[in-house]
């Protein structure tokens, strides 16, 4: 197996396919994003109003060489150069991750180089260490399609969940309210891009908004909007679909900024993370912006294109692991559709 003691200059290959994108990065140092080509699978699932995970791992199968090619090829850089293979492990759809986990383990094995397993959550955080540095102690506030979560980063890859949801995601409530509008999947950004052109006028509920911890009820939200909407239909009253995208999404904003200031205030950070595919959404990002003044403290939000699901977050963070001496067996590793962010140092 190659040197693995110098930790400049590594060029990691990184392949994420937890859920509908097949991507694979090549990035040097956890930081300079070579190549990050994202193969999205969105025009699929479109017509089936949400990811069908069948479906999902046969695409993966079908271009994810090719999509190693191509990372490959634009960072003007061969399989012999490469100083370490990095793959989601998890979480995510099983079958989706079998197929990002084979491709690793094949190449690490045959091209004897190092194999990294890394968490997919972990890799939306340090996707913020690619344009900026991470500093520690960090509060990182993930949401994704898959995830809420409020996670206090003490040191370089040691997670405590601190606050997490009791029930649905926020990027699930998004699409679900979507749905309820008749936009198409994924449609959190077109219920943002909706929210914009109108008021709060339908006040839905801020669950968990006064609780004394930092955990998150997001179903209760969801459900008043598909129960106005069904209620507005039999009295053959009309909504204003604007009005109602923006009192979603000003009650979900408000929750999640005023648990996250309490944490910030509680636990005196000083350097706020925004990760994973809501990252992306408008109102959220500027209100998380809006802290950096107001509490006096650095706020990262990664650019657009390292929000979403991509393999250069995971090459970022690949790095880390890799610093950290965190290699797996490429005869044994698995996949794992639930895996633990706080376990990854034990
Ligand atoms: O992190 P991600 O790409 O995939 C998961 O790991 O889940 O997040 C996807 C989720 C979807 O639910 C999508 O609707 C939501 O992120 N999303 C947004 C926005 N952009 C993406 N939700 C609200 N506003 C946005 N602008
Ligand atoms: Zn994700």
């Amino acid at each position: 197996m190659k040197e693995i003691n110098k930790i400049d200059n590594i060029s990691i290959l990184a392949i994420e396919t937890s859920c509908d994108e097949t991507s694979v990065a090549v990035v040097c140092n956890g930081k300079k994003v070579l190549s990050n080509i994202v193969s999205s699978q969105i025009e699929t699932h479109k017509q089936f109003g949400g990811v069908v995970p069948e479906i999902a791992s046969r695409q993966h199968i079908e271009v994810v060489i090719q999509i190693v090619e191509e990372a490959l090829e634009e960072a003007k850089m061969t399989l012999d150069e490469i100083d370490a293979i990095c793959v989601t492990q998890g979480p995510g759809l099983i079958g989706s991750l079998l197929v990002g986990v084979n491709v690793a383990k094949t190449l690490s094995y045959t091209l004897d180089k190092p194999l990294i397993a890394a968490h997919h959550i972990a890799g939306h955080i340090y996707a913020s260490n690619i344009d900026n540095n991470i500093t520690y102690p960090s509060l990182a506030l993930v949401v994704s399609g898959g995830h809420t979560e409020l996670v206090y980063i003490k040191s370089e890859l040691d997670f405590e969940i601190i606050g997490s949801t009791h029930d649905d995601a926020v990027g699930e409530a998004y699409d679900k309210v979507a749905r309820q509008l008749k936009l198409d999947y994924p449609g959190g950004p077109k219920v943002d891009k909706l929210a914009k052109l109108g008021e709060d006028k339908y006040k839905f509920p801020r669950a968990m908004i006064d609780s004394d911890d930092y955990n998150f009820s997001f179903s209760g939200m969801k459900s008043a909007v598909i129960n106005f909407v069904h209620n507005a239909n039999q009295r053959g009253e009309a909504i204003v679909p604007e009005d109602l995208a923006c009192s979603f999404q000003t009650a979900v904003v408000e929750v999640l900024i005023t648990k996250t200031k309490k944490a910030i205030k509680n636990l005196g950070i000083k350097q706020l993370i925004l990760a994973g595919g809501v990252a992306g959404n408008s109102e959220l990002r500027q209100q998380i912006l809006n802290l950096e003044q107001e509490l006096n403290i650095e706020v990262l939000i990664p650019q657009m294109a390292y929000c979403s699901d991509n393999a250069a977050m995971m090459g970022a963070v690949g790095y880390f692991y890799y610093k950290n001496k965190l290699f797996t067996n490429p005869l044994t590793l698995n996949a794992k559709s639930t895996l633990d962010l706080e376990e990854i140092l034990k």
